[in-house]
């Protein structure tokens, strides 16, 4: 979340989903139609103002969870009902697919609205191919620490891809507690 990955940049409009950057070459052909889209929507505003764009570092703060919910509440329950958008966990990648796909729809909300949003349902119904995802990922969707996030993928290099949670307890330093939570955050 320190560090923003800007994903695009079109006609001067950015999008950013900083927590968990993921594959930037599959995204970036279609960020740019993206922004293109719904940037007029979205970021006319921000787009006109320098203020606004002195305050990337403020639009890209994680917002806390009460913050979230109650943007995600707002964003996301007027065409459906919010429980089927959490039903099942999702990659980012495809939570980051999901929210483009919703703006096309006609979700509306700010850059850094969208952001909060994305962040939210990355760590709350998030999924992460625990063998092959960057520690970046690992890190966003299980909570854990960098250093813990390292751990895991220096272990999987050393010992080969894990089978199963119960393999990855093993890794040393983990909150096994934790880890048996996130089972189900788990994708091998
Ligand atoms: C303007 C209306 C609208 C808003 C607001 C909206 N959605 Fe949707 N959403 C739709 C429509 C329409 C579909 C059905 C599209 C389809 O699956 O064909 C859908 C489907 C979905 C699905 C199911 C897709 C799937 O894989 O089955 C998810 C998840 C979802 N929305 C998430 C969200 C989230 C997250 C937000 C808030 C950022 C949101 N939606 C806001 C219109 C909206």
């Amino acid at each position: 979340m320190s560090r923003p990955g800007v994903v695009s940049r079109a006609g001067g409009i950015r999008y950013t989903f900083p927590a968990v950057h993921l594959n930037r070459w599959t995204w970036l052909p279609s960020a740019i139609a993206f922004t293109a889209l719904v940037g007029a929507i979205v970021f006319s505003a921000s787009h006109a103002s320098a203020r606004e764009r002195g305050q990337d570092a403020a639009a890209t703060a994680p917002a806390s969870d009460d913050e979230s919910v109650r943007l995600f509440n707002r964003m996301c329950s007027e065409c459906h009902d919010s429980k089927r958008i959490v039903a099942r966990r999702r990659t980012s990648s495809e939570w980051e697919t999901t929210l483009k796909d919703m703006i096309t729809e006609g979700a509306e909300g700010t850059e850094k609205e969208f952001v909060a949003v994305f962040n939210y349902l990355v760590r709350t119904y998030g999924k992460v191919f625990i063998n092959t995802a960057p520690a970046t990922e690992i890190r966003a969707v299980l909570g854990v620490t960098p250093a813990q996030a390292d751990a895991i993928v220096a272990y999987r290099k050393e010992n080969g891809p894990f089978a199963d949670a119960e393999a990855v307890k093993k890794v040393p330093g983990l909150d096994l507690k934790k880890i048996d939570e996130l089972a189900e955050a788990l994708a091998f």
